[in-house]
């Protein structure tokens, strides 16, 4: 489901030259889950952001079910985000003039699915949410609004759902149940799964955990 070759990604700040990932190669099949663990500042999201075609690497190919990503036009790369991945990202990325409700339909709409309403309702519901349909952004907390983006990235029923540190902003009760419910939908929905964390004991309910450190993933034990 996710093959990556040799990646490498160099960001330049000013005359600094920061290294993030070198000659990273990954393959993760369908359905199964991957934790990443790894430093703050060791790469995790920069990987993330490049298998979801947010941003480019360097060198090296990502191809995701059968695609290289990289190759396609920006138009077809948002179409097959839409309808591959689910992602949730670090720092949410919510819509605020959206209500949550708005946000969550999001991915179907981009879908031209009639029934996105009426989905985005049922993925809210699952995610503990049904309260706070009509709700902006800037009116849910920070834990309610990582529940929203998480309904978004589950609504459409992606192929591959990546997670950046999706409970690093959940109280230990609320985290723990979101993501149990995150692992159940991935697996009877055969998803597959990147999870980032620095949760170890999330880390190790996945199939596989591994740790980014100076530019490469190694198996973690
Ligand atoms: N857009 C950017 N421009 C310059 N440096 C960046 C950029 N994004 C990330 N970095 C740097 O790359 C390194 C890895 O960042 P990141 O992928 O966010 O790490 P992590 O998610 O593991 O904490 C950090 O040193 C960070 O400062
Ligand atoms: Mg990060």
């Amino acid at each position: 489901m996710i093959d990556i070759k040799k990646i490498s990604k160099t960001y330049f700040q000013g005359t600094q030259r920061i290294e993030v990932l070198y000659q990273l190669s990954l393959k993760v099949e369908e359905g199964e889950s991957l934790a990443i663990l790894g430093q703050s500042g060791s790469g995790k999201s920069t990987l993330l952001s490049l298998m979801s075609g947010l941003d480019m690497p360097d060198f090296g190919s990502i191809t995701l079910d059968g695609l290289e990503i990289n190759r396609l036009k920006q138009d077809e790369l948002s179409q097959f985000r839409a309808e591959t991945m689910g992602i949730v990202f670090q720092q949410y990325h919510l819509m605020s003039n959206l209500t949550a409700l708005e946000n969550v339909g999001i991915p179907l709409e981009l879908r031209k699915d009639p029934d996105y309403n009426q989905a985005a309702m049922d993925a809210l519901k699952l995610v503990g949410l049904s309260h706070r349909l009509s709700h902006f952004p800037s009116e849910l907390s920070g834990g309610e609004c990582q529940r929203v983006a998480i309904a978004r990235a589950i609504v459409g029923k992606p192929k591959i759902i990546l997670a950046d540190e999706p409970s690093g902003n959940l109280d230990d009760d609320t985290g723990k149940d979101v993501m149990d419910l995150l692992f159940q939908l991935c697996q009877e929905r055969k998803q597959t799964l990147i999870l980032v964390t620095h949760n170890q004991e999330l880390a190790s309910t996945c199939d596989r955990m591994m740790i980014l450190q100076k530019g490469q993933l190694q198996l973690a034990s």
